[in-house]
């Protein structure tokens, strides 16, 4: 009985730990002696500190971005959504000042890539919504907003991120 209470409590303590760090530590248990892990199965990848603070920064800049591009579009405000999507989330955001900070540098290949296409899919998405400026075609403007948001997806189901020194 006593060994099913610890047990327990050491389930609960995992379960809770696990919530807090939202899956960004790879947690390794042992109940009854046998070890398991989360299926957690994204690349880490170790980012310098202020690099790292930088992008994640970088990402909630995304985000926004992209929340207002959709009331943007939602209003019919096209070209204005054009903008926004220009300045958040195109060739036109600078990661730091001189783009130094980027992380560029520390990314493997499959990851810089995943950047580079989501930039360049921005990039179509500014010309679909200035046409649609004229056109007044949501439906060519979503779904060139679900190629940029796609880019955001198969990155974050790859990859997770590290804070070094
Ligand atoms: C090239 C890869 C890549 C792309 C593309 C990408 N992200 Fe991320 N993003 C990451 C990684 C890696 C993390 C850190 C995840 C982790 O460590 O669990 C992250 C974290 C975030 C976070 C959490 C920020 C924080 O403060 O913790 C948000 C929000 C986010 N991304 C939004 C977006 C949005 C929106 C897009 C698309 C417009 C996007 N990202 C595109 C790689 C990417």
């Amino acid at each position: 009985m006593q060994r099913l209470i610890s047990c327990l409590i050491l389930s609960l303590t995992s379960i809770s730990a696990f919530a807090m760090s939202h899956g960004h530590t790879k947690h390794e248990t042992t109940h009854h002696g046998k070890a398991h892990t989360t299926n957690d199965t994204r690349q880490e990848v170790v980012f310098p500190a202020p690099v790292y603070d930088h992008t994640l920064k970088s990402m909630r800049e995304h985000l926004e971005a992209v929340h207002a591009v959709i009331d943007a579009i939602g209003t019919g405000d096209f070209d204005g959504a054009s903008e926004v999507a220009e300045r958040g989330l195109g060739i036109g955001h600078q990661h730091g000042p001189d783009g130094l900070q980027s992380g560029h540098a520390y990314m493997p290949p499959g990851m810089r890539k995943l950047g580079h296409q989501m930039h360049m899919n921005a990039r179509d998405l500014v010309v679909t919504l200035r046409n649609a400026d004229v056109t007044g075609d949501t439906q060519k403007v979503l779904t060139s907003l679900k190629e940029v948001t796609a880019q955001c997806v198969a990155c974050h189901k790859a990859y997770r991120l590290k804070k070094g020194d």
